[in-house]
């Protein structure tokens, strides 16, 4: 039923939603575990736990952290970001360019930077090292793909991965390619070449 059918045969299911669904709860389960436990591990050296700030980045995470948000129990704000690294119809990272100004007030509260993908690590990379340079308390790198197999231009440190893909370009659940795509429930590897 629906709007895929219009065009079944381009998009292979590579993660069925049911089980996108599954590692997301797992995911905010998760973090809200670290979250609690690093509150206790400040409260008993005496030390304030900054606020929790979602920073996700935009437009790519957009679904994902929407499902993430609901599996965590804790009191926070969001604070999106836009990059861009793939203009029009580029399938190999650009390099990074933010778009919309990286929250500048993040000294001090815990955030949680949540990405759609990590491929060749300039995106997160780049936006680790703007949030750092603000001091937070705490910082985490979220993300819902990694590309295991890719040379990454910067490695970055990232502990929070719901799934590992190989080197394919992947659309839906928030992934775009063009523009198009991200509404699809699952996420799918784009069979027919695009013009
Ligand atoms: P990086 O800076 O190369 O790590 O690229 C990360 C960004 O590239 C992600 O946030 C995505 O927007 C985009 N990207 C990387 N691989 C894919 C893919 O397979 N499908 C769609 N977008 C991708
Ligand atoms: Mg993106």
């Amino acid at each position: 039923m629906g709007l895929w059918q219009l065009n079944p045969s381009s998009l292979r299911i590579l993660i069925p939603r049911d089980t996108i669904a599954e590692k997301v709860r797992d995911m905010g389960h998760r973090l809200t575990t670290e979250l609690l436990a690093e509150e206790d591990r400040l409260h008993r050296a005496g030390i304030t736990p900054g606020p929790v700030v979602m920073v996700p980045v935009l437009t790519g995470a957009i679904l994902f952290v929407a499902d993430l948000v609901r599996a965590m129990p804790v009191t926070m704000s969001i604070k999106p970001v836009t990059v861009s690294s793939y203009p029009g119809a580029a399938t190999s990272s650009q390099g990074a360019t933010v778009q919309q100004g990286i929250p500048m007030d993040l000294k001090g509260k815990r955030i949680i930077l949540v990405d759609d993908i990590l491929d060749s690590g300039q995106t997160l990379g780049l936006l680790r090292r703007m949030i750092m340079a603000q001091n937070p308390q705490s910082l985490r790198l979220c993300v819902l793909l990694t590309k295991r197999d890719v040379k990454r231009v910067e490695e970055v440190p990232c502990e929070h991965s719901c799934f590992d893909i190989g080197n394919e370009f992947v659309v839906g659940y928030g992934l775009d390619y063009d523009g198009n795509y991200r509404n699809v429930p699952d996420i799918a590897v784009l069979t027919q070449p695009v013009q």
